[in-house]
């Protein structure tokens, strides 16, 4: 026994080795650490089970049968992060690059189900060259079998993908199916076709980085969801994420004690306004003066800026905000933002966290590279995604709600069960000076003074129609709320809309744009 005990020992240190002491020093060289060591970070310390170790790839193409591959390239397995159980894979790199054959496929798909069945989260660590070439078919095939059960665990239990290396060709539509992607400057790579494809093909010279690393898919493309400069700074970030999230769709998000004053009044929300309506200001800064311990974790914080997304909590309690942002594009609403803010408000609904929509939005963006863009399914996504979420919905509006836009951030008929704004607050079908353009022309144009005419007219406008009291004499508005009081106001309705139950016509699915 002792000599089979001994035998076990010698084979686990031989597979927690990898691909070697050779191929670990080139992978730290590369600024990276391996799987192990990224699994090692994540996970409460000594929790982490490493499950399938002993597996092997079947392969005998090319010489492969003489090949060994501990655990075939990839550390599977289960633990506890902040106490809470979660699943995870990390594709080892220093064996065969990370390289996905059937095996190490089948590997992933087995904590992938157990992750549903449990009802747990699953955070894949993506370092690899892509489908093994030498296993061909079957490597695409353990592909598929990923990407189906991306689809089927998605809205169930969230699904987290970390990119740390390379990632390319059909390989990335794993994270694109998962509901966040981490990258991290100098390390993540995803792109669909290499450089060296892409020159051949269009004659175009981009380098590895700038056509699919951590800061194009954060802020041009907008695949990724969170960019770090280090692997520990992403892993502790994911940390922070899973702190938002329920464990699974039938559970709610953790709730932490708070010391925040749930009363407290800030004084500063009354003066944060510019008075000029067309003056900027820094909604984020709204968004913590609101927040329990000032504290916002953003969501795609660099793609979109004129939308902002993310994490706050009240009361203790996670709550998703999607917020216009006047210091870009006026806050306008576009093709980008309109994608960006209807995934988000589609992920807290799936996972039974609330929203509070902060609105100051001037309308649609003009132009035709929006039209042409398809601004009209873009922006209906919007109105979609917040009629569907039957979580409780929360809109506060703060300056500007024109035309569509008012509706597409969630106004009382697109099912917001509390609608507040502030008192300066204009709610119009558009804005005073369009408007007064149109419904005015002939006063303006025949009269003596036309500029001045107009500035009345604009005036005349904006105090008849432009306030927030005939939307609340109509109901629209529920209350109107002195800024300062806001903070206790949403921790009030949130907490009167814990109770929330909401259906909606049984369905196979409905058709969202998109
Ligand atoms: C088998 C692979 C491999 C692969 C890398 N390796 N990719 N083995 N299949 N796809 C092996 C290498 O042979 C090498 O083995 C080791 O991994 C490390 O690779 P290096 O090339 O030495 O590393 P590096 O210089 O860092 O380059 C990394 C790389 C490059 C950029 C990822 O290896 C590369 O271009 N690989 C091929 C990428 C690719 O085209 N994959 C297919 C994509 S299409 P040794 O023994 O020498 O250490 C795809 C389809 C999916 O994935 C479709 C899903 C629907």
């Amino acid at each position: 026994m002792k000599e089979k005990i001994q035998q076990l020992l010698d084979a686990e240190k031989k597979i927690k080795l990898g691909g070697g002491e050779e191929r670990i020093a080139k992978q730290h060289k590369a600024g990276k650490l391996t799987a192990r060591e990224r699994i090692n970070l994540l996970f409460d310390e000594g929790s982490f089970v490493e499950l399938d170790k002993f597996v092997e790839h079947r392969c005998t193409n090319f010489g492969m049968e003489k090949v060994e591959a501990p655990a075939d390239g990839v550390v599977t397995g289960y633990g506890t992060v902040d106490g809470r159980l979660v699943f995870a894979y990390a594709q080892d790199f220093t064996v065969l690059g990370g390289s996905l054959g059937e095996m190490h496929a089948a590997k992933i798909c087995k904590v992938q189900d157990m992750a549903l069945k449990m009802g747990a989260p699953i955070i894949g660590f993506n370092d690899s060259g892509g489908a093994r070439i030498q296993e061909g078919v079957d490597a695409l095939s353990g592909y598929g079998q990923i990407f189906y059960r991306n689809t089927i665990a998605s809205g169930v239990i969230p699904q987290i993908s970390v990119i740390l290396g390379p990632c390319a060709g059909g390989a990335v539509y794993s994270p694109a199916l998962t509901d966040f992607i981490f990258m991290v400057e100098n390390t993540s790579r995803m792109f669909i076709t290499g450089p060296q494809v892409i020159k051949s093909v269009t004659g175009e010279e981009v380098t590895q980085e700038e056509l699919g690393g951590a800061s194009t898919h954060n802020k041009v493309s907008g695949v990724a969801h969170f960019m770090d400069k280090t692997e520990e700074e992403c892993i502790e970030r994911i940390k922070v994420l899973l702190s938002f999230l329920p464990s699974n769709n039938l559970e709610e998000a953790p709730v932490f004690d708070t010391e925040d004053n749930i009363n407290r009044i800030e004084e500063r929300l009354n003066e944060i306004v510019p008075v000029n309506p067309n003056k900027p200001y820094d909604m984020k800064e709204v968004i913590r003066l609101i927040a329990d311990n000032g504290y916002f974790f953003e969501v795609q914080e660099y793609f979109a800026q004129n939308i902002i997304t993310g994490f706050i909590r009240l009361n203790g309690k996670a709550v998703g905000v999607v917020a216009n942002q006047p210091r870009f594009l006026a806050g306008c609403l576009d093709i980008n933002a309109s994608d960006k803010a209807a995934r988000f408000i589609r992920t807290c609904d799936a996972f039974n966290i609330p929203l509070l929509n902060l609105v100051d939005v001037p309308g649609f963006l003009p132009g035709t590279e929006q039209e042409y863009g398809g601004i009209i399914r873009h922006g209906a996504k919007m109105l979609y995604a917040y009629s569907e979420a039957t979580v409780p919905k929360v809109t506060l509006i703060i300056r500007k709600a024109y035309g569509g836009a008012y509706l597409a951030m969630c106004s009382k008929d697109l099912g917001a069960d509390q609608v507040f704004a502030w008192p300066n607050s204009e709610i119009a079908v558009m804005g005073p000076e369009g408007a007064a353009n149109i419904i005015f022309k002939k006063d303006i144009e025949s009269s003596d003074n036309p500029i001045e005419t107009r500035q009345e007219k604009i005036m005349e406008y904006r105090n008849t129609v432009a306030n927030p009291y005939i939307a609340a004499q109509r109901g629209f508005v529920d209350d109107v709320l002195v800024p300062s009081m806001t903070r206790p106001r949403l921790i009030s309705a949130f907490d009167m809309l814990e109770s929330k139950r909401e259906g909606r016509p049984a369905k196979k699915h409905g058709n969202m744009p998109v």
